[in-house]
């Protein structure tokens, strides 16, 4: 039988093969060392454990709703208390208080990121999105399988790894409709100041292009908390704001999110869809997501933990002669390797010589114009433990 596929899964589906030569390295590392000897640095899962307020919260919930249907059966745009927490927290958090009708639990981040292109796009219509480069996988994901046309906003040392959108001409200024905002941005691990924030709501405002605000990273910072663009002027208008308890409350294992906007259009169209094509989050995970928003303790922990481990690491990645990129949040360091040295060399060599796994920046970016702004980068995860993170300094003298 031959299969019809929808062209626009082919690219998706097609996995770069330097990502074959990646795995080829690992396993060979893994023959050469010790078990245990390799600091995986390349990962980008933490490996924190679901919080105990949490687990606990879930244990319970097991047997109070034995008997419960489907989620959506109570509400399928998300339990109402969960809802009351999400807008407390983010009341205290950002200081802009969100209606409870404008909030949707969801599958975390990633799912929804993807789909969104799908809402919004006009193929037929030759419309644009707007991606940050490098950037989160699924949103150049999403916005193929909408048949969208892609403009990548490459992050460069010249721009301060900051999107530019001045560099977008002015013709497909006018056809994009889409723009994803990362802020604390994964893999540079730059926030955004209320200056640039504004400066992109207004360009957005003006082309009439939704900003889909990915700020699932807005917990993990290392000084300053990075602001929500709910907070800039202008902004509730054409903003999507989505965060998660992926990374804020170490339930990647558990996946639950929110969606968030104040523009009725923005949040019927979605929640249209998300009742049409989804049960709910598991009523009990989302017992497990108001025992996380109700603590902050937890959060602040975690918070400390990447703070100690970039103190180890950072200096000593200088010390070696690499210059990384100080992040101001996610748990990503985007790290500039010596000059003459290529991304994929220098990433299989600290694999080999030293079984430090990174990720090569050129596999996770995309040659736009030419360019590939990851060439020349490797992406650390400050995922492995303390102690790891110690044994890996070490190594590298
Ligand atoms: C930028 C970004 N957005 C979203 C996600 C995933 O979010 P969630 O776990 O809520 O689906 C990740 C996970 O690595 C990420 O890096």
């Amino acid at each position: 039988m031959k299969i019809n596929i929808n062209p626009n899964v082919h690219p998706i589906i097609r996995a770069p093969y330097p990502f074959d030569e990646v795995r080829k390295n690992l396993q060979m590392a893994r023959e050469k060392f010790p078990q245990d000897y390799i600091v995986d640095f390349g990962v980008g899962d933490p490996t924190e454990p679901v919080p105990k307020i949490v687990r606990r919260k879930i244990t319970d919930a097991i047997e109070i709703r034995k008997s419960s249907g489907y989620p959506s059966s109570l509400d399928p745009l998300g339990h109402p208390e969960l809802k009351v927490q999400i807008s407390n927290w983010f009341l205290k958090r950002f200081g802009v208080k969100i209606e409870l009708d404008f909030i949707t639990v969801t599958y975390g981040a990633k799912y929804t990121s993807f789909h969104l292109p799908l809402y919004f796009i006009n193929p037929k219509a030759g419309e644009y999105c707007l991606i940050p480069n490098p950037g989160y996988p699924p949103y150049t994901d999403g916005a193929l399988l909408s048949g969208a046309s892609i403009y990548y906003l490459n992050l460069t040392e010249e721009n301060n790894f900051e999107i530019d959108l001045e560099v977008v001409p002015e013709e497909i200024a006018k056809k994009s409709k889409l723009l994803f905002l990362n802020s604390p941005h994964s893999p540079t691990g730059r926030s955004y100041s209320y200056k640039r924030l504004e400066g992109i709501v207004k360009y957005c405002l003006k082309n009439e292009i939704i900003i889909v605000s990915d700020e699932c990273y807005s917990e993990l910072y290392f000084n300053k908390p990075p602001l929500s663009i709910f907070n800039i002027a202008g902004a509730k208008e054409c903003s999507i704001v989505l965060n998660s308890l992926s990374k804020r409350s170490a339930m990647t294992s558990l996946v639950i999110g929110f969606f968030a906007s104040f523009n009725p259009e923005l949040r019927g169209v979605f929640n249209s869809i998300s009742s049409k094509s989804t049960q709910g989050v598991a009523n009990i995970i989302q017992d497990g997501g108001k025992a996380a928003y109700s603590d902050e303790t937890h959060v602040e922990k975690m918070r400390e933990s990447y703070k100690e481990k970039l103190s180890i690491l950072l200096p000593a990645l200088k010390r070696y002669g690499f210059n990384p990129i100080e992040p101001d949040g996610t748990f990503f360091l985007w790290v500039k390797v010596p000059v003459g040295e290529t991304s994929m060399d220098f990433s299989k060599k600290l694999l080999l010589e030293k079984g430090i796994n990174t990720v090569p920046g050129n596999l996770i970016s995309h040659e736009f114009q030419g360019v590939n702004p990851g060439s020349g980068f490797l992406r650390f995860a400050l995922v492995p433990g303390v102690d790891d993170v110690r044994k890996a300094t070490q190594r590298l003298g």
